[in-house]
């Protein structure tokens, strides 16, 4: 089982950024403990701040993983070319949100990417990651 995790812009800086909002923990510590907790599982990270990026790496791994977790970040709710990226890859895409984007302001209520995914993990902290994973794995 090959999982392909994609963050969006400002998740490079999770651990200093709002932590009230997205904790005190970074990615690179919660993705070394989801490897271990997995280790079924293959994954790979990307991360980018620019949109053009996350749209070649969907494309660079969307026809050879096996699911893709995305946190798109700001770019969920701005960005036609992502969510026409994930339908035009093969792999199934579960959208990811730390924060619960329905509890906050309205212009994170808009996703361009809900309609064309296979779900959704919102608002459980880091953990949103972890659930996506167990989308995967449960049949
Ligand atoms: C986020 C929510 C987005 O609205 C925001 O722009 C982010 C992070 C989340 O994981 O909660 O950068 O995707």
């Amino acid at each position: 089982m090959k999982i392909a995790i994609i963050n969006g812009p400002n998740l490079n800086l999770l651990g200093t950024r709002e932590p009230s909002v997205y904790g005190s923990e970074t990615f690179e510590q919660y993705y070394e403990t989801l490897q271990k907790d997995f280790p079924q599982v293959e994954f790979s990270y990307f991360q980018s701040n620019v949109e053009g990026e996350l749209i070649n790496h969907l494309q660079a791994v969307g026809f050879s993983v096996d699911g893709i977790l995305l946190n798109a970040a700001a770019y969920t709710h701005t960005s036609v070319g992502l969510g026409d990226a994930v339908k035009a890859i093969d792999a199934p895409v579960v959208e990811i949100h730390i924060s619960n984007t329905f509890a906050r302001e309205s212009f994170r209520h808009q996703s361009y990417l809900s309609p064309v995914v296979k779900g959704i993990m919102v608002g459980f902290g880091l953990d949103s990651y972890r659930l996506g994973v167990m989308s995967f794995l449960t049949p």
